[in-house]
């Protein structure tokens, strides 16, 4: 699926956002604090906002997707509205954390770094949140879950959406 930013509908955000890179411009290591300013206005990295980087910074588009995809942080899609990360830290990982995402591929029908067409699910895995205590650990838009089961998952996701829906 494409997703397109609209730069014409975002010009009062884009201008404050093109002032914020020249500030930065001669700064040494500029495109980390650019993509991180980005995904902090933006919620992903849109590909249009790569090449205003790139264009105010004076680097090639290619350098700035090159930092963007060494970092897992950054994203080039937008988050689902439900938005869903499955730890995957060493704890997680030992108690089950790949069977939670195996079982929410099957339920919603994305992967892990996938956003659903409607834009009403991502999944995501992450590193450690510090909740080792209660692994496998489940976190829906802030919400943590601990201790989940594959069983658990249709439930908790019927949960979600009403709440969403409200
Ligand atoms: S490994 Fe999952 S919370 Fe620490």
């Amino acid at each position: 699926m494409e997703y397109n930013y609209d730069i014409e509908k975002d010009m009062p955000k884009l201008r404050e956002f093109t002032n914020y890179l020249k500030t930065i411009k001669n700064d040494q290591g500029a495109i980390m604090p650019a993509l991180q300013k980005a995904q902090q206005e933006y919620g992903f990295i849109p590909e249009a906002i790569v090449d205003i980087i790139a264009l105010e910074l004076e680097v090639h588009s290619s350098e700035i997707f090159g930092v963007a995809t060494f970092y897992s942080q950054f994203r080039f899609i937008p988050k689902g509205e439900m938005d869903i990360s499955v730890c995957t830290g060493t704890a997680c990982y030992v108690k089950g954390a790949n069977d939670i995402l195996v079982e929410l591929t099957n339920q919603l029908g994305i992967k892990s770094g996938e956003t659903s067409e409607d834009g009403e699910y991502s999944i995501e895995g992450v590193r450690c949140i510090g909740a080792c205590g209660l692994a496998p650990v489940m976190v829906i838009n802030g919400e943590v879950y601990g201790k989940v089961k594959s069983s658990d998952i249709e439930k908790i996701l019927k949960e979600h959406r009403k709440e969403v829906r409200v």
